[in-house]
């Protein structure tokens, strides 16, 4: 007897919700397909090197996967714990090395110009110290604002967790991650690729283990 009310409640929410879309121009996300979607990051991170060459895992950077709904971005802090000390690549570094050994001196520091996007949001000046020209270090701090390659809109609920728990593998939803240089949307997101998806993991199971996603409205829609 809920279901019909969900229903009904569900598609006069989305309509509104279609009339407050097409009148809001803060919406980044268009209706439709977004499948191939790769915008421009505040810093050229590259999956391929990060994921593939330097075989790190993706819970290491997206560790809110396993346990939340969002798996999240790292901080910054994460990506110093390497970036203290690679301040460009090593190819780069090394020159500088060597350089420095033919003309009998210490070896510069090389910062590249996209770790030097890194330092600044972090306030470190070219010694990677804290820079002490602003009155606080935090002061000077500009995030780094990742741009959000997937959005699903507002009135569907998704869950990483319960996922990630089932089996399924990020490469499953969001493809060959650790082959792109710039992260695209690789599915459409749209309902029928959720739906289907439920729909085949109750039948074959995941990885041998038996599933129960549900098809119920409720389960994705508020
Ligand atoms: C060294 C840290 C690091 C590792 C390892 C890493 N990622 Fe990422 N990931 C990031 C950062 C930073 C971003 C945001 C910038 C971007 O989109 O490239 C991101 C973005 C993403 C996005 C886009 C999310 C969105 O909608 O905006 C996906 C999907 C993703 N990562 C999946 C993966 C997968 C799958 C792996 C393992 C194969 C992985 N990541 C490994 C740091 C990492
Ligand atoms: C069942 C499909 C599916 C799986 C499996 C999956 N994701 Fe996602 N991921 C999505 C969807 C859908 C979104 C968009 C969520 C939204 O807009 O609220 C997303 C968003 C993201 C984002 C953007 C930030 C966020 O949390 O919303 C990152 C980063 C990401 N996924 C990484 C991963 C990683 C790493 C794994 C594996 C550990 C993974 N995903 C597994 C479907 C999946
Ligand atoms: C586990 C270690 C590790 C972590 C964590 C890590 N990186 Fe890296 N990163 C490296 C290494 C090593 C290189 C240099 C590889 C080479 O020689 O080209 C590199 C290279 C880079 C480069 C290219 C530098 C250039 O100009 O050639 C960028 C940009 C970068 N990383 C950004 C990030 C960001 C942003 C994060 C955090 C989200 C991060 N990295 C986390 C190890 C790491
Ligand atoms: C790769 C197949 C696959 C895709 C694609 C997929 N799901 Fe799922 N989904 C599952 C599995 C498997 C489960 C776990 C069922 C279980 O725990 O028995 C699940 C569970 C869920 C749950 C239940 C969470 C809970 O707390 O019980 C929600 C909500 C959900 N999915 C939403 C979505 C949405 C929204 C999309 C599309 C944006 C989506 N799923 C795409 C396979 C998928
Ligand atoms: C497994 C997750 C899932 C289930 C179950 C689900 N939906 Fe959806 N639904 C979605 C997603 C994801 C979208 C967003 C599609 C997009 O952005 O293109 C959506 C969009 C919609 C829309 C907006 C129009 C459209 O098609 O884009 C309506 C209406 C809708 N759902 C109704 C329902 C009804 C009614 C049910 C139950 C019979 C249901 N949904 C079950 C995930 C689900």
């Amino acid at each position: 007897m809920r279901q019909p009310y969900v229903t009904v409640a569900l598609i006069v929410g989305l309509l509104a919700g279609g009339v407050l879309l097409a009148g809001s121009a803060m919406r980044l996300r268009l209706p439709g397909n977004q499948q191939g979607y790769a915008p421009e990051q505040p810093i050229a991170f590259s999956h391929r090197l990060h994921a593939d060459e330097l075989q790190i895992h993706c819970q290491y950077c997206h560790s809110a996967a396993g346990e939340s709904r969002h798996a999240g971005f790292p901080a910054a802090d994460a990506c110093m714990r390497c970036h203290k000390f690679v301040t460009a690549s090593f190819n780069v570094m090394q020159k500088e090395v060597q350089k420095a050994d033919a003309e009998k001196r210490q070896p510069l520091p090389v910062v590249s110009d996209q770790l030097r996007k890194l330092y600044d949001a972090m306030g470190l000046n070219e010694k990677l110290e804290p820079s002490g020209d602003s009155p606080s270090p935090a002061e000077s701090l500009k995030p780094l604002r990742w741009v959000r390659v997937h959005n699903l809109p507002d009135y569907v609920y998704f869950d990483h967790r319960a996922h990630v728990a089932a089996g399924v593998t990020c490469q499953h939803c969001h493809g060959p991650v650790e082959s792109m240089q710039t992260v695209e949307q690789f599915s459409t997101l749209s309902m029928g690729w959720c739906v289907n998806c439920h729909r085949d993991a109750t039948a074959h199971g995941v990885q041998g283990k038996s599933v129960d996603a549900s098809l119920d409205c409720a389960t994705c829609h508020y």
